[in-house]
């Protein structure tokens, strides 16, 4: 036991460690940060108290509220020489490996705040983080389709911030609509955390080495890359065009049900939920606001996704086998509706589960009990046996 990866072989995967952070009752579909259902704090908070509940454990009070936006506010801007790394990349690069490289970098510049041991060190990281990677992630946006940067405004909220650097332009003025960062910041609340997610445990995994947070968070970017995780968002929608129309739909239905094929319903599916992902519900309500806001109401993808789940959803394989939509479904709709491209959305995935990476990797490195992780395997290879040299092989 590293106190964090417990091997128990009743379990087919190392079993998650003790936190307060987030519950989930994959049976159930409950999902709680900090105690408070996710429906609700979708509705009525915003990111940054989000972030304070998850970090801190509370919701916070005015003045707690105000200092940590002052605080986030403050750091919003990366070092100038940090533009340099984008010019190195190639223009057609995915966002997620702009990503890595870059929040990766950010240890080589923030010496203040890579001693772990300091807890004044690891409060500043953790704000770095947090308030650097929309302006992070928007300028891989902008590299991406050969627009200058934007810079942050302090006068502007976290999503509206994320939005303005994303899609202003220097030659007119940008006005954020309401209904949109309003739905940018439920997204980001649905996406802050999740437990003993992939990515997550990646994070845990590499901070239990001492590793710096940059360098940790980092390596949680490059997990949730993967298709089986945050690049579902992106799999999903392009599954969803694939299939271009309900009618369709029936052969997709098939080949995911298909054994032999490798073929799987994107979106679709869960480690934990064995039934609906609250998440998806408040997503499916978010896309439906989007769409009406950028009159793509009748947008036909959302149609052969409405579909998809209702068939889905009466299908005994399906049924037997427990899989309902996750957080992924409607999200790719959502995120290309608010302008993103595809290989933006699990970028976006990215900024707001750094705040779940942060708390979840606090909570490791302040727990005293806490040691280097070594989950442990069961070895099925060759027994011992004696060298053979070539000649006699
Ligand atoms: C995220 O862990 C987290 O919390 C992650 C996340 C977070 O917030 O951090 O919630 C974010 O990653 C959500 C998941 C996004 N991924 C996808 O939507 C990709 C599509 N989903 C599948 O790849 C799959 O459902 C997984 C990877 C999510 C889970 O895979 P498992 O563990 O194999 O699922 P399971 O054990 O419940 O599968 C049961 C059966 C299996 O068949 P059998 O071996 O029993 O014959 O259902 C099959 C699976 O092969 N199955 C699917 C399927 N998902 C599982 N069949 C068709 N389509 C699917 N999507």
């Amino acid at each position: 036991d590293s106190g964090c990866f417990t091997y128990d072989p009743g379990f087919t995967s190392t079993a998650s460690c003790e936190s307060k952070i987030t519950y989930i009752d994959g049976d159930k579909g409950i999902l709680l940060y900090r105690g408070y259902p996710i429906d609700q704090l979708a509705e009525n908070c915003t990111f940054l108290e989000t972030a304070y509940l998850l970090l801190y454990g509370e919701l916070p009070k005015a003045e707690q509220y105000e200092g940590l936006k002052e605080r986030i506010t403050k750091h919003t801007m990366v070092h100038e020489q940090m533009n340099r790394f984008y010019t190195g990349f190639r223009r057609d690069a995915h966002p997620m490996a702009v990503m890595v490289g870059v929040v990766g970098a950010l240890s080589a510049f923030y010496h203040d705040s890579i001693d772990i041991k300091d807890p004044r060190q690891r409060e500043m990281a953790s704000i770095r983080m947090i308030a650097k990677m929309p302006t992070i992630a928007a300028m891989a946006y902008k590299y991406s389709v050969g627009q200058p940067f934007v810079y942050p405004k302090n006068d502007l909220d976290y999503s509206a911030n994320f939005l303005r650097m994303c899609f202003a332009v220097p030659c007119e003025e940008y006005q954020v609509d309401p209904v949109l960062a309003r739905a940018m910041r439920r997204i980001f609340i649905l996406h802050a955390d999740h437990e003993q997610n992939a990515s997550t445990s990646t994070v845990r995994l590499a901070g239990s080495s001492g590793a710096n947070p940059f360098a940790c968070i980092s390596a949680g970017i490059a997990c949730l890359w993967g298709p089986a995780h945050g690049g579902a968002n992106e799999a999903a929608l392009t599954m969803l065009e694939e299939i271009g129309s309900v009618d369709r739909i029936p052969e997709y239905i098939k080949r995911a049900k298909d054994k032999n094929d490798s073929f799987r319903l994107m979106g679709f599916g869960h480690r934990v939920y064995k039934n609906y992902d609250p998440r998806a519900k408040i997503m499916q309500k978010t896309c439906h606001e989007v769409l009406d806001a950028v009159g793509h109401h009748d947008d036909p993808i959302l149609k052969v996704a409405m579909e998809l789940e209702r068939i889905a959803l009466s299908d005994d394989y399906f049924v037997q086998k427990k899989l309902y939509p996750n957080i992924d479904f409607y999200s790719g709709i959502t995120l290309k509706a608010l302008g993103f491209p595809t290989d933006m959305f699990t970028v976006l995935f990215a900024i707001a589960r750094t705040v779940g990476w942060i708390a979840q990797w606090m909570e490791m490195i302040e727990d005293p009990s806490q040691r280097i992780g070594r989950p442990r395997q069961l070895y099925t290879g060759a027994p011992e046996r004696a060298y053979v040299p070539v000649e006699a092989r």
